[in-house]
């Protein structure tokens, strides 16, 4: 689904992610690493709001190396960054309006379907994005990108500031949505115990090069977290 080869990229001539190669099919896909390692650099060099210093990534097939982050939307790849995911000025209604603005099947048919994923933002249709509590907040953000009906979702470290019980809901929501929608997840997450509860595979980024890159199932704990102490 999701090909990387060899791929470098970062700020200006900075270089953080260092000739990543990745095969992500239509499965939960994590990428666990400590602070800095390099997991925001990866999910924007996917969405293609990061210019790739070398290599090529490709989507279902096709080469999206410089391809632009709205023609990738609308090729199937939505992305909820780690920040500034919503537009606090608008509503809940109006956020997941502009993610509807990709896709094709109706509107309102979408909409509700986040709705009953997710009914704690049914009463809070109105309300202003900017005065949701944090976990409303990602579920808009999540709500945002999935009425864009992609076929991979991003997700940069959905549950950040949620309390354990929040976390946990997400963490079961974002399993639900892939075995529901039979869609591809590439989930970028600082917390290893949960993801590794939900996720098909694992990929530990350790200064901006692949640690470890292996099935979830049977995974030897202490690598994943040896990867986090280098
Ligand atoms: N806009 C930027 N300009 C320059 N350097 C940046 C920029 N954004 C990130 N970096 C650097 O790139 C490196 C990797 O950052 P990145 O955000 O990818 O890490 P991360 O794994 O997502 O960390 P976290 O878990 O804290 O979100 C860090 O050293 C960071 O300082
Ligand atoms: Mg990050």
């Amino acid at each position: 689904m999701l090909k990387l080869n060899a791929v470098s990229s970062g700020y200006g001539d900075v270089t953080i992610l260092k000739e990543i190669d990745l095969d992500v099919g239509g499965e939960v896909f994590a990428v666990l690493g400590s602070n800095g390692a390099g997991k925001s650099t990866l999910m924007k060099a996917v969405a293609g709001l990061l210019r790739s210093q070398g290599g090529t990534i490709s989507f279902e097939g096709r080469d999206v190396t410089r391809t632009a982050p709205n023609k990738l939307a609308e090729m199937g790849l939505a992305i909820v960054p780690q920040e500034g995911n919503i537009f606090p000025d608008l509503t809940v209604r109006e956020n997941l309006s502009l993610g509807a603005l990709v896709g094709t099947r109706p509107r309102k048919a979408r909409m509700d379907e986040v709705f009953d994923l997710f009914p704690d933002l049914v009463p809070r249709i109105d309300q202003k994005a900017g005065s949701l509590s944090g976990g409303e907040a990602q579920m808009v953000a999540v709500g945002r990108a999935l009425v864009q009906e992609p076929r991979l979702l991003l997700l940069d470290e959905p549950t950040t500031g949620l309390s354990p019980k929040y976390a946990s809901s997400l963490f079961r929501k974002i399993r639900e949505i892939h075995e529901q929608r039979r869609i591809g997840i590439l989930l970028a997450e600082q917390n290893a115990v949960k993801a590794l509860e939900i996720a098909d595979r694992v990929l530990v980024l350790s200064l901006g090069a692949i640690f470890l890159n292996e099935p979830a199932k049977g995974i030897d704990f202490d690598r994943v977290r040896a990867g986090y102490h280098i």
